[in-house]
């Protein structure tokens, strides 16, 4: 392995004192007050990072840059290929939107601590408002578009919005996603009733405001502009939250991720140099929605600590208008380094097998491609390399990490690149490979990913308001270690391979779902007596969900008639994001002699993969008429055997 990289001085450096290795990041960040113990182990769950520090994220973003007198560079960029918009605003007038809306939300009465739920599509507006929530020291909650009112409503009933800023609405290629009847339902359905919506109404789309409870955005924003209202920042504990992220669980309960201040500053920012290898002033281009994780720290956080350009894009990687969409945006904001995933990708060279749209336009400022969010299959690789000319890096992290994990940190200096595996751990993560009763396995062999306690600096301290969930679902099965809920192996020189979860979360288009979560909807059809949701491998989305469902004895209404309305069904509850349009009725689903549902045998059926009949399986007849049903109905690549 080549060792003109210098990553492994650096992961020595670091494993020889973290305490030390993050206190000399941390002097990238301003301060308030500086922390009492870099680590403190007896704070916490686990221990926390900076105790006892003082500061606040939106200074560290914004302010700081305009003080410096970097006001005149572009912060931020809105492309909007949907809209046919675009607007760029420097740090000085993002400090003045941000500003300005903060007094708007601290007259609605947020304040530090307060919960801020931000339902927005991806418009400059749904970055100010993370920000502006961050200057006041309360905590944000922002739900992606594509999920439906149910999902909408179990999240303010978990962490209790004061206020909910919205838009009149979302923007898909074929359709608008007006925002206001899933708002309503989603306030209707949960037990806690926010104080106040902030929305901000879309000329593609007018919005009611519901007397009482809304508020125009633009009105209130433009009038403290007008007046030039100040807001300070207000100072935080390093260790208080910053914001909430609800991510899939194993049940339809979906957790929220909790990030805090101070240590999410240091290692975002030390992420933009370490392992993006971006410079200040430099544009960083996450395609990706802030409703994701890669998102808030990639499209928001990271690039603005850092003083650099993000761009916030409102478009597809196809159709809008067409596959060279992210070539023009690169070549039109002269875009240094590119982020988004693999499906972005194999969606483009489904369009466009050739490149050809790539040699129309001039894409010199590109030095880097980075993909995350689901494995990166080879071809795809490939493909980018070929086509672009560009390193492209693999990288493997999780919404509770908020950061990579592996990556090829491309600022301390490239290592070879091994296809199929997102290289090596980063500093701050001691990565390891253990079987299930906790021993190490040897390189090469398939284990369970964990990360050696402490997580490093902007990894999740714990679940919100659930300290023993954050246990359970993360700490108690390998005593010591964070458990990813990923299997994968770590070869001899260290890389490591990511090959599928451990547990009943699906990767859809590089979005995180929860079988689990599906399997509760359908279970609510008033005619299912029970069902098994599993992923199946799809060449564009990576995986698809489908659902087995067994109707109740007796009923006698048209199977497919019931099958269309199991799939409104999820759609209705969960959203268009679950993506699932596969609803296949079943005699009986094959179970194990203690009643557990072999969802893992199934989904090796449907992807035509070898399989071993479970020693335990109660009736081995009903494998076969698995099969033989995703044949009949032309499902997975059962059906192409
Ligand atoms: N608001 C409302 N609806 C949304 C939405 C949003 N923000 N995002 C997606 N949806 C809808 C889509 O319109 C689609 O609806 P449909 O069933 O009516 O067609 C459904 O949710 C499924 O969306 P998706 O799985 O994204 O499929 P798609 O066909 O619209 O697009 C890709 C496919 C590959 C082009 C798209 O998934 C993509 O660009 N992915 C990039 C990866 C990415 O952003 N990952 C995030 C983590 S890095
Ligand atoms: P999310 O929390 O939505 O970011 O999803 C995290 C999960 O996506 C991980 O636990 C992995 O299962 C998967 N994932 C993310 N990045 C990669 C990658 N580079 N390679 C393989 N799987 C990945």
């Amino acid at each position: 392995m080549s060792n003109a990289s210098g990553y492994h001085a650096v992961y020595a450096d670091w494993k020889k004192d973290p305490g030390l290795f993050w206190e000399k990041q941390a002097e990238a960040i301003d301060w308030f007050k500086p922390w009492n113990t870099v680590f403190d182990a007896d704070s916490g769950v686990y221990g926390r990072w900076f105790h006892g520090a003082e500061c606040n994220t939106c200074h560290n973003a914004v302010d700081r840059h305009v003080e410096a007198g970097r006001g005149e560079q572009t912060a931020v960029i809105y492309d909007s290929p949907i809209t046919g918009k675009k607007k760029t605003f420097n740090y000085a007038e993002l400090l003045k939107e941000v500003e300005a809306l903060a007094a708007v939300l601290r007259d609605l009465g947020v304040k530090k601590g307060d919960r801020v739920l931000i339902y927005m599509p991806m418009v400059p507006e749904a970055v100010f408002t993370m920000l502006a929530v961050a200057r006041l020291g309360a905590v944000h909650s922002v739900v992606f578009g594509g999920f439906a009112a149910h999902e909408l409503a179990t999240r303010i009933d978990d962490c209790h919005p004061k206020v909910v800023v919205a838009a009149s609405c979302g923007i898909e290629p074929a359709r608008q996603v007006p925002y206001k009847p899933l708002l309503d339902n989603a306030i209707a359905q949960a037990k806690f009733k926010p104080d106040h919506c902030l929305v901000l109404e879309r000329e593609e789309h007018p919005y009611d405001l519901e007397p009482g409870r809304d508020t125009d955005y633009a009105a209130v924003v433009w009038a403290h502009m007008e007046a030039g209202t100040k807001v300070p920042c207000v100072p935080v504990a390093a260790t208080d939250p910053l914001y909430i992220l609800y991510t899939s669980g194993t049940t339809g309960q979906p957790k929220g991720v909790v990030r805090d201040n101070g240590g999410h500053m240091v290692a975002l920012l030390y992420s933009m140099k370490a392992l993006y290898g971006i410079e200040p002033g430099e544009v960083f281009w996450a395609a990706s929605d802030v409703g994701w994780v890669v998102g808030h720290s990639y499209i928001t956080y990271a690039p603005l600590l850092l003083g650099a350009t993000t761009i916030v894009f409102e478009g597809k990687p196809v159709g809008t208008p067409d596959a060279g969409t992210f070539w023009r945006v690169i070549q039109d904001h002269g875009v240094s380094s590119l982020f988004t995933a693999p499906t972005a990708f194999r969606a483009i060279k489904k369009e466009d097998p050739t490149g050809s749209l790539i040699g129309k336009y001039d894409l010199k400022s590109l030095r880097s491609l980075f993909l995350a969010g689901e494995r990166a299959d080879p071809d795809t690789i490939k493909w980018a390399q070929e086509k672009l000319k560009v390193p492209v890096i693999d990288h493997w992290w999780q919404t509770e990490t908020g950061w990579a994990i592996a990556g090829n940190p491309l600022g301390l200096g490239e290592l070879p690149v091994k296809i199929g595996s997102p290289t090596v751990a980063m500093p701050g993560y001691d990565v390891q490979v253990i079987d299930d009763a906790g021993h190490p396995v040897p390189a090469g062999t398939l284990g369970n990913i964990v990360v050696k306690l402490p997580l490093p600096p902007a990894a999740l301290p714990t679940l919100w308001n659930a300290d023993t969930r954050f246990r359970s679902a993360y700490l108690d099965e390998f005593p010591g270690y964070y458990k990813t809920s990923d299997a994968g192996y770590m070869d001899e020189d260290g890389y490591l391979f990511i090959m599928a979860r451990t547990d009943d979360i699906i990767n859809v288009a590089g979005h995180r779902l929860s079988t689990g979560a599906m399997e509760e909807v359908i279970a609510g059809h008033p005619d299912v007596a029970e069902c098994a949701v599993i992923g199946i491998a799809d060449q564009l989305k990576g995986q698809l969900p489908a659902g087995f469902i067994v109707l109740n004895s007796g009923v006698t209404r048209s199977v497919d008639e019931i099958e269309r309305e199991v799939v409104k069904l999820v759609r209705d509850e969960i959203g268009p994001v679950a993506a699932f349009k596969i609803a296949l009725t079943v005699d009986r689903l094959p179970k194990t002699r203690s009643g557990k549902i072999l969802r893992g045998t199934m989904q090796k059926i449907a992807d035509g993969e070898p399989w071993k009949m479970p020693a335990t399986i109660d009736d081995p007849a009903i494998l076969d008429e698995i099969g033989t049903v995703l044949k009949e109905r032309n499902v997975g690549q059962a059906a192409a055997a």
